[in-house]
């Protein structure tokens, strides 16, 4: 009888990537996917820690999984991913039931770790050894029929003050570009049709030395000439990497979305440089404008944090005041929390929780109303979207924009995996509606 296994993925699009190949190796050790954890003999949990939410998430699923064993003790249970690689074998204290603790960088070896597991009561895998990410070299990818990731390069050497990343993901290491062109074809292949590179500073990609050198903007020249790729994205840039090479890709590789999601974390000076960020306000604004002046309709997505320590009144307000200025497509906003390690958890000038929601409170509201308005904005025009699949009420398709919008049309169902022309006639703060141009004479959907 077939084992089968379970995986439970928090986080970064990393994570998916990980435990997507997870699951390709186990399905080729025999194992079977189930979507019942019930069902399963083994249940993995890929687990985030890059804020102290994600890492209490993390422990209290683990809790309820293990409670699980204790009625069903065959089950194997895993834990992976930065929360593993950071607490490692301490885990086993508190968790005495868990049967695997695998690191950030074993997920490759994950065979060899299942095979231990049998024959061991325990088994911990934590070094963080400066291998770049494995080649998969294996089929049946899950999460999409058309769009895949990839990841290109493994670790951080940045140490931003706040980030836990070069402690759970070790120093930067970059795949070989024949590697990554492989595993691009081998995707291309399978039916895919748009890929997103993946790397914590993707922009900080090298591969070999002197001539033989391979950069970010080189490896995106190199993957986009593939026949059948539609779409190549990539995330995430680090503002003080962003060379002009890269801006030149944008205007001179057709396939390249116009998107890119750049973090600024604050909009104080004086908050960046306690950050260790290596840039400044100024700075990221002039490259916004050289982004902006390359490419008038690129979008531009991005990142940014409330209440670092010590970060006062007019400074948050400096950060309000950025976002209005800039007026970014989308932005991800987070509470600061301290993480173990990190050099920012020691640092003087705590701010309260309430008063961390209140300013959050207040910065989404901010970029609510533009992302409101920017999407307002689109209503009557034509954009091209890739049809990926169906919308969540499977009522029509859905697919995203090249800036990463999402769009839900009644179009024909024939038309999935192509990028077609879609009349927006409404909108929301998530989302965008709209009717399908192009016609493949298939079914239509309603
Ligand atoms: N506290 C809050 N947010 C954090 N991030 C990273 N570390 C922390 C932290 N300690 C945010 C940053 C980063 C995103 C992935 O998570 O904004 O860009
Ligand atoms: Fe963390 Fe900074 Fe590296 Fe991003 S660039 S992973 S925020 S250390």
């Amino acid at each position: 009888m077939n084992h089968h296994f379970h995986i439970i993925t928090m986080g970064c699009q990393m994570n998916e990537y990980d435990s997507d190949l997870v699951a390709q190796l186990l399905l080729s050790m025999g194992y079977l996917p189930t979507s019942d954890p019930l069902e399963a003999d083994l249940i993995l949990i890929n687990t985030c820690a890059v804020r102290a939410r994600a890492e209490q998430k993390a422990v209290s699923i683990l809790g309820r999984v293990l409670k699980q064993k204790r009625r069903t003790p065959d089950l194997k249970v895993g834990l992976m991913g930065c929360v593993a690689q950071q607490r490692g074998g301490d885990l086993f204290k508190r968790f005495p039931e868990l049967d695997l603790v695998l690191g950030t960088r074993e997920v490759s070896r994950i065979r060899e770790h299942i095979h231990s597991s049998e024959s061991r009561s325990r088994v911990l895998a934590t070094e963080l050894n400066l291998q770049p990410p494995a080649s998969p070299n294996a089929s049946g990818y899950f999460r999409s029929r058309f769009t895949a990731f990839i990841s290109i390069m493994e670790g951080c050497n940045n140490f931003c003050t706040y980030c836990v990343v070069p402690f759970t993901r070790g120093r930067e290491a970059s795949r070989s570009p024949d590697d990554i062109v492989e595993e691009a074809k081998h995707l291309v292949t399978e039916g895919v049709r748009e890929i997103t590179l993946l790397g914590q500073n993707v922009n900080s990609y090298s591969y070999g030395k002197e001539e033989g050198q391979c950069r970010f903007p080189l490896l995106l020249r190199k993957l986009s000439s593939l026949k059948e790729l539609l779409r190549l994205r990539f995330t995430t840039s680090h503002p003080k990497d962003l060379s002009d090479d890269l801006i030149r890709c944008f205007v001179e590789i057709p396939n390249l979305c116009r998107h890119i999601h750049l973090p600024f974390q604050s909009g104080s000076n004086r908050i960046l440089k306690r950050m260790n960020r290596g840039y400044t306000r100024e700075q990221y604004i002039d490259r916004v404008r050289d982004l902006r002046q390359a490419v008038p309709s690129i979008a531009i997505t991005s990142d940014v944090m409330v209440g670092f320590p010590g970060e006062t009144e007019d400074e948050f307000m400096e950060t309000l005041d950025l976002i209005r200025q800039i007026e970014f497509d989308n932005l991800y906003s987070f509470k600061y929390s301290d993480r173990n390690k990190t050099r920012s958890s020691t640092m003087s000038g705590k701010i309260d929780e309430w008063e961390k929601s209140r300013r959050l409170g207040l910065l989404q509201k901010t970029q609510k109303e533009i992302t409101i308005r920017k999407n307002k904005s689109f209503k009557g025009a034509v954009v091209e979207v890739l049809a990926e699949g169906l919308s969540r009420k499977g009522d029509q398709l859905t697919g995203k924009t090249e800036g990463s919008k999402i769009v839900n049309f009644k179009s024909d169902s024939q038309l999935l995996g192509h990028i077609v022309k879609v009349l927006i006639k409404e909108s929301s703060a998530n989302s965008l509606r709209g009717e399908c141009l192009d016609s493949a004479g298939g079914d239509q959907i309603y």
